[in-house]
């Protein structure tokens, strides 16, 4: 399949090469380190699976590559530029979008109203009608929703609108993160016919998921965290192998209860801050306040 990358604001005529590289990535939240030494590109165009357990460092990931967390490591480059240090919205403005974790809506703003925002915020209020027509005819549930207020919309419908907020402007990069959480295998289609419809717009993926099955079918190019490491980084097909194999391991590792003890000796050797911290949020213990 070849890709149309002649589309999204902010390319410029440099030769297709990688539109995201990150680079020997660490980064930690307070004393915790949550990515170790993660390295991996995202090329013009392409659809990067970033997969693995619960805690493994995707959301971290996403959220180092789009500013809202920086790196105490390594470099994040996004379209030839050394985005490390740049604020979120800066890199925003470069042309990355991010659909977080969770709902990404306002609960109390109308469909159309957070339509409206996200797009005057990404394109000012040029073509406003326009896009919101594109958004209303890639889901059409939004369009008949319009008048209805966030918070109200089912789970879906919510992941929805939040994937139509970057779908009509477009982007080089989309990080999308757990958009197929919790949703009906029907929901989840809708959200993958977005994501393609994204994506055959020239915006290159990074999809985070932890269920392999939807996401490696899309996916050009696949990686695999554990425990905030690169597992494994190669074709799809490979991924879902190394994800099983990962998680036969943690069963037999939660079985003899040994997987915690090596996660925080593991820990306890590489971080630089307070250990009790470290403990405390690993083993998911009660921790004390205050100390
Ligand atoms: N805001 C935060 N503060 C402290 N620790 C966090 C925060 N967010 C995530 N973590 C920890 O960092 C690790 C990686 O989390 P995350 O990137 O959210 O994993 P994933 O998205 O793969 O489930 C986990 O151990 C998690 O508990
Ligand atoms: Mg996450």
């Amino acid at each position: 399949m070849t890709v149309d990358t002649s589309t999204p604001a902010g390319t410029s005529t440099a030769p297709a090469t990688d539109v995201l590289s990150v680079q020997n990535v660490s980064a930690a939240y307070g004393p915790y380190r949550a990515l170790f030494d993660v390295s991996f590109r995202v090329p013009e165009g392409g659809v990067v699976a970033l997969v693995g357990s619960n805690g493994a460092g995707k959301s971290t990931i996403a959220r180092t590559v789009t500013g809202l967390v920086t790196a105490t490591s390594g470099r994040v480059v996004f379209a030839g530029q050394d985005v490390t240090q740049l604020p979120a919205f800066k890199i925003a403005r470069l042309g990355m979008a991010h659909v977080v974790e969770g709902r990404g809506v306002f609960s109390t703003l109308t469909v159309e109203e957070n339509l409206t925002l996200a797009f005057r915020q990404r394109a000012g209020r040029a073509k406003l009608k326009e896009n919101l027509e594109r958004a209303y005819t890639a889901f059409p549930i939004l369009g008949e929703r319009r008048r209805q207020v966030g918070g109200t919309l089912s789970g879906g419908q919510q992941r929805l609108l939040s994937l139509a907020k970057v779908l009509v402007v477009p982007s080089r990069v989309l990080v999308a993160d757990e958009l197929s959480l919790g949703l009906a295998p029907v929901v989840v289609d809708q959200v993958y016919e977005g994501l393609r419809e994204i994506n055959g717009n020239g915006t290159a993926l990074v999809v985070v998921e932890q269920q392999v099955h939807r996401v490696l079918e899309l996916a050009t190019w696949a990686v695999v965290l554990n425990h905030g490491r690169v597992a494994y980084e190669g074709e799809p097909s490979g991924a879902s192998r190394e994800m099983e194999a990962l998680m036969s391991r943690r069963e037999e590792a939660l079985a003899t209860g040994a997987e915690e003890a090596e996660k925080e000796a593991e820990r306890g050797a590489e971080k630089s801050g307070n250990p009790e911290r470290v403990a405390g949020h690993v083993a998911g213990g009660p921790q004390t306040p205050g100390a």
